[in-house]
């Protein structure tokens, strides 16, 4: 089977001309070196993109939101009939016991995506009756801190709209991302960070990869979660807010609403929270980040604080 390690002749994993950390990884029931980690081309994600995945960091020795994280997956499990085979809590353990493995190695800015898919097929085809196995649980592990310029990004609208429950629900977190991911390549055609991603009725869903919400006179304005993720994120912001006292909009929006706001920006596990600078070349508020926003993400790194899950309990 081919390994990253294959890659270069002293088995180094390089991007962009950077050497990137030999992590580990947990791969159905065995912790492997991600220059060595491999799975059956016949397994279902890499068939069909049939699973579901949680993007999730650790802070320190302490996995944030780990317990949202491990039920949002499962519920996107329960939506599509696969059976994970272990509990939540075991699960859990298996997160934090890799999360101290690599600590133990010397990894830092630990970000994991763990992956659930339907398992080994027998033989090629979609139909879950050829599925021979258990689900398979891979989870990955990266030294990422996290990803986006923390300056101000850009973004475009694509044309691609995101899913509504008629075609696919957006609230199953579902490792076949084609949808998002063209949208990611008109944003690199653009040369811009990030696509801004429309529901089926012209309102703002979200971006490619995070949620996205505009201040505008003191208001925090969220589109509704009709063609969204449900974030982790955007709910931990939406707390911050009232607690700040502000008042919070779960509505439809539109893009204009979006260029004329005081302040945007998106948020997610991977990336934070991350101020927009211009959206379709226009450019958004007056200062980067705004003043909202820097708040909000300063409680938010607070809240990473508190809210993990100790991997020594
Ligand atoms: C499409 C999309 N939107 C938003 C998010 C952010 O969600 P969270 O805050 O739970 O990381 C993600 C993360 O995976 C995502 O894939």
């Amino acid at each position: 089977m081919y390994k990253l390690s294959q890659l270069t002749p002293d088995g180094s994993i390089m991007l962009n001309g950077k050497k990137i950390t030999d992590t580990i990884l947990y791969v159905n029931g065995e912790y492997v070196k991600k220059s060595e980690a491999v799975i059956s081309v016949y397994d279902s994600g890499f068939q069909h993109g049939d699973g579901v995945y949680e993007g999730i960091r650790a802070y320190g020795r302490k996995v944030y939101r780990l317990d949202e994280h491990i039920k949002r997956l499962y519920e996107s499990c329960y939506t599509l009939n696969i059976d994970i085979g272990i509990t939540q809590d075991e699960m859990k353990l298996i997160v934090k016991e890799l999360v101290k493995k690599n600590i133990e190695a010397g990894i830092h800015d630990i970000h994991m995506r763990l992956q659930v898919t339907r398992g080994f097929k027998a033989q090629t085809g979609m139909h879950p009756t050829l599925n021979i196995t258990n689900s398979s649980i891979v989870i990955c592990v990266d030294e990422k801190p996290p990803i986006f310029n923390k300056d101000g990004i850009i973004l475009i609208t694509t044309w691609l709209k995101r899913y509504n429950p008629q075609y696919m629900d957006p609230k199953i977190h579902c490792c076949n991302q084609l949808n998002q991911i063209m949208a990611a390549c008109e944003a690199i055609r653009q040369g811009a960070d990030e696509a801004i991603m429309l529901d089926h009725n012209g309102y703002v869903a979200e971006t490619n990869s995070t949620n996205l919400q505009l201040i505008k006179d003191g208001i925090l304005v969220l589109p509704t979660l009709d063609s969204q993720l449900p974030g982790i994120t955007r709910k931990a912001i939406i707390k911050i807010a009232k607690n700040f006292g502000m008042e919070v909009q779960e509505r439809n929006v539109s893009i204009s609403e979006f260029y004329n706001a005081d302040e945007v920006f998106i948020c997610g596990t991977v990336g934070e929270i991350v101020p927009v600078k211009m959206i379709d070349g226009k450019k958004i508020g007056t200062m980067i980040p705004g003043l909202i926003t820097e708040k909000v993400s300063h409680e938010y790194k607070k809240m990473t604080e508190i809210f993990g899950v100790s991997i020594d309990d």
